[in-house]
């Protein structure tokens, strides 16, 4: 997770920036920097690992200045080096840009500029955006029309922030997509920039946020709005409460609400820092202790983990066994550390899948493989949990802090991450020639904007939710990569509205389910285009020839699967095999809905913990 703080106006910047950082260290980072204008020139401050380690070079190297940026950062594309560390310049140090999100189109762009003849000093995808707004403003003049042009030219979701030497007076913050939000502070005679509340509310309570495709000029007087078409907007100051809980929800209803809208930047959060697209081929940090040797030798793995993160689990078989050739066993953690499971320590490698990485039925079962002598590979999110620490290799979500019970984008990130994982192993076990993994790369960069576009499609999930909110059972139909995905959209509704839901392999049907289905209970078939399109289209005439109700999840323009049921949610086109991180989008927001409409308690469910760290 990446966080930007900024500030213009009569105070020194650096200690305003400074402390704004430390306000956003939960989001985690591995490097963190500030640029502030000092006597009309550009000075950067910038280290690896943590603020300490800024505030100690702050302390050797002071920077006076009353107007300046800062960012940490969870590395994008290259390495984890100072070099790759934000903020980063133009040739001629006059322009700074700090930028959160992913540039898909990197390479075309920068391999243009390299011809118009500028220099690049770093790995990060960011660099281009820098030596374009230098191009543009040298071309207009002007640093608000560079900045809008040049983001007229990025493909992906971006927010950047923008300094420089030509217009010292100003501060330009810019957004298109949702991998990183941008809230624009009003002070008395300052201003300020952020990527989230928490880092400038003790300055301000005062805020605007810009939407997607919205520009701000930032001076110490106040702040112009403007639409990425150039067109002046009036943006809405709302006054923040002090509640930290309601800051917290940043003007959502509900935690899981906000989580699942977040899933543009999650998805984005669990990329960075593990690509790169020069050598096309997948980083990751976290599995150095496992030599290549060892990754080479792997026979089979064990996927072990609970509830949501089982689904996961299940769907990481489908993953690694088709990117990396290893077979996959997928068992729940409870039944694991039971069944004295036949462990091969010279063959067999342990994944768990856990959010919290505290659930006592996946910290058990990788007891027991550990007793048994298996090396282990953990993929979590909260940061230094035990899951953590007992792995021999450790791979971080990244996701920020799920409050909601019912695991939503912590969820679409472990997809991510098992994903990554099998183009990894691939890749090292020689299995994956560099242009397969161009492909599998190029489909990654280009997830958070298909996730960005079932989010905002605007789909009317409160019409489906009013008529649907009494049915007291629905049943969740989808095969292949989607079969794990029907038995999760079935967990969403159970666990957070209490209707019985059932989520069941769609070729199964006719082994008994069908015999529920009547005119009483909706059925949820996820139908996208894949190799098993026509078999779910199939499946949902069955349904739809004994009264049944269907709700279906179908890829954009798939008409003949409108057609037949009663009500379509269409999601982008995708890879098959990142398919499933845009089809539970739908089954997330329809539960939510489905569970609101019952006035049921969404964030904190009846029964249930968002760690179950007891038996
Ligand atoms: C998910 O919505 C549930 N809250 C629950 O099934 C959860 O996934 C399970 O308890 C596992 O938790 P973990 O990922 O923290 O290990």
């Amino acid at each position: 997770m990446c966080g930007i703080v900024g500030y213009i106006g009569p105070r020194e910047a650096s200690t305003i920036v400074l402390a704004g950082l430390r306000r956003l260290e939960y989001r985690g980072y591995d490097s963190a920097g500030l640029a502030l204008i000092q006597d009309g020139e550009l000075v950067l401050r910038r280290s690896v690992g943590k603020i300490e380690n800024l505030a100690s070079l702050l302390a050797q190297q002071p920077v006076e200045g009353h107007v300046g940026i800062g960012h940490t950062r969870w590395a994008t594309h290259g390495g984890i080096t100072e070099a790759n560390a934000h903020p980063h310049t133009d040739c001629r140090g006059e322009i700074v840009v700090i930028h959160n999100g992913i540039v898909e189109n990197y390479r075309e762009l920068k391999e243009q500029l390299l011809v118009d003849g500028h220099l690049f000093r770093s790995q990060t995808d960011t660099e281009v955006i820098v030596h374009l707004i230098e191009k543009y403003r040298h071309r207009t003049g002007d640093l608000a029309v560079a900045v809008r042009l040049t983001l007229a030219e990025l493909k992906g979701s971006s927010a950047v922030v923008v300094l420089s030497t030509l217009d010292a007076q100003q501060i330009v913050a810019a957004r298109v997509g949702n991998a990183g939000g941008v809230v624009v502070g009003y002070g008395q005679g300052e201003m300020f920039v952020a990527s989230d509340l928490p880092a400038i509310l003790e300055h301000t309570q005062r805020v605007s946020f810009l939407d997607s495709k919205e520009l701000a000029v930032i001076s110490e007087s106040g702040a112009r709005f403007l639409t990425l078409a150039g067109e002046p907007l009036q943006k809405e100051v709302q006054t923040i409460p002090w509640d930290p809980v309601a800051v917290a929800k940043e003007g959502y209803k509900h935690f899981m609400l906000k989580e699942i809208e977040e899933q543009a930047r999650s998805v984005t959060d669990v990329i960075r820092g593990r690509l790169d697209l020069e050598a096309a081929k997948v980083h990751l940090e976290g599995l150095g202790s496992f030599s290549a040797e060892q990754l080479r030798t792997i026979k089979r793995i064990y996927a072990v983990a609970c509830g949501t993160a089982w689904h996961a689990a299940l769907c990481s078989k489908f993953l690694i066994e088709r990117l990396a050739g290893i077979p996959v066993e997928v068992d729940y953690a409870s039944e694991f550390r039971y069944r004295d499971p036949l462990l091969n320590p010279e063959e067999d490698v342990l994944l768990v899948i856990s959010q919290s990485g505290e659930t006592v039925d996946t910290l058990a079962a990788m007891e027991e493989a550990r007793d048994k002598g298996l090396r282990s590979i953990s993929i979590v999110n909260v940061i230094g949990s035990q899951a953590a620490r007992l792995a021999d290799a450790v791979l971080y979500l990244n996701a920020g802090l799920e409050i909601g019970v019912a695991s939503t984008k912590a969820f679409t990130s472990m997809l991510v991450a098992t994903y990554l994982l099998g183009v990894y192993l691939g890749q090292e076990r020689g299995l994956l020639e560099r242009p397969q993994r161009e492909d599998l790369l190029q489909d990654l960069i280009e997830l958070p904007g298909l996730v960005d576009r079932i989010l905002a499609n605007g789909h009317d999930y409160e019409a489906l939710a009013q008529r649907y909110f009494k049915r007291r059972d629905f049943l969740y139909l989808g095969r292949g990569l989607n079969y794990p995905i029907a038995l999760e959209g079935a967990l969403k509704l159970k666990e957070i509205s209490y209707i019985h839901a059932e989520g069941y392999p769609a070729g199964e049907m006719k082994h008994g389910p069908i015999a529920l289905i009547d005119e009483n209970m909706p059925v949820v078939a996820i139908a996208v285009r894949d190799h098993v399109r026509d078999k779910m289209l199939s499946n949902i005439e069955q349904v739809r020839t004994r009264g049944g109700i269907v709700i279906a999840v179908a890829t954009e323009g798939d008409q003949e699967i409108a057609d037949q049921a009663d009500h379509t949610i269409f999601v982008p086109a995708a890879a098959p095999l990142l398919a499933p991180v845009l089809t539970v989008i739908p089954l997330q927001l329809l539960a939510y809905h489905i569970a609101v409409r019952l006035g049921c308690d969404v964030d904190q469910p009846r029964n249930l913990a968002k760690s179950v760290t007891v038996e």
